[in-house]
């Protein structure tokens, strides 16, 4: 009996490497902003509740830096569309990244687990919002009217990621996982290549990144060099020949 075949599907967990090369600074590297920033003052729900002007300062600051006419996609990100646009099978971007640069580089796909730039959230009664507004403790929530209660809808430190079904369903059904960009130092996004290797021990998984991160050993693959560099010539490979 004939059955239509659907090739294996294809998921790409990128973190902030993928995004220097783009003029956006990573978190851990050696001038990565907490290397300049306390994670305790900006990124977790105490330092809201405890200075919201701090912290909302700060994220209006890195929208105006993420929205610079200087920040593009590079050549990894459009790589990744285009393996999107020419695999036969699902190819799914988790990002740990809020910037928007794999959908201005035509990705469909894309999956932010830590939130995305340009939404707010009310603390009071959970509506998102698309908004380049800056916010300030004095903000207005459009729906319930509460005033302050208003933040940006990025996951800090202690939050529950976003879009987490959705996330175990296309690491289980997938046959290629890459990780590009991340240091392997937050989770659970560190543990995705285990668990995609526990549910499928045939699947091939692939480490692009500047140098070995913390979870290498978990890796089948290993390539080293800065994404612009590694990312289109392994696309172009996976296109003409798979990964077998
Ligand atoms: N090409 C490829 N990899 C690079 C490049 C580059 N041009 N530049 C840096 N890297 C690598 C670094 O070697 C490092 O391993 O990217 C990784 C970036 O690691 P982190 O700064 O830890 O960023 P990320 O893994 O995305 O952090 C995860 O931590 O604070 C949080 O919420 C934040 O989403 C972020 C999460």
């Amino acid at each position: 009996m004939h059955q239509d075949f659907m090739p294996p599907g294809i998921v790409v967990l990128t973190g902030a490497g993928i995004s220097k090369e783009s003029g956006i600074d990573t978190f851990r590297d050696k001038d990565g902003l907490w290397t300049r920033v306390n994670v305790e003052d900006v990124a977790t729900i105490e330092a809201w509740r405890r200075d919201k002007k701090r912290v909302l300062d700060f994220y209006n600051d890195t929208r105006k830096s993420l929205r610079a006419a200087h920040i593009l996609p590079n050549a990894a990100h459009k790589a990744l569309a285009k393996l999107e646009q020419k695999y036969d099978g699902e190819v799914t971007v988790v990002t740990q990244n809020i910037d928007p640069l794999h959908e201005m580089a035509g990705s469909k796909r894309v999956l932010h687990m830590h939130g995305r730039d340009g939404e707010i959230r009310c603390m009071n009664c959970g509506t998102v919002t698309a908004s380049d507004e800056d916010l300030t403790p004095q903000s207005i929530c459009s729906h319930c009217k509460a005033v302050g209660d208003l933040r940006p809808n990025i996951v800090w430190f202690g939050e529950m990621p976003q879009h987490m079904d959705e996330i175990d369903e296309v690491l289980d059904r997938c046959g290629l996982f890459l990780a590009i960009g991340t240091s392997g130092e937050v989770y659970p996004a560190a543990g995705y290549v285990l668990q995609v290797r526990r549910h499928n021990p045939r699947a091939h998984t692939v480490e692009l990144n500047l140098e070995p991160t913390g979870n290498t050993n978990l890796f089948r693959e290993h390539i080293y060099g800065p994404a612009t560099l590694t990312v289109p010539p392994f696309v172009d490979r996976v296109l003409a020949y798979g990964w077998k």
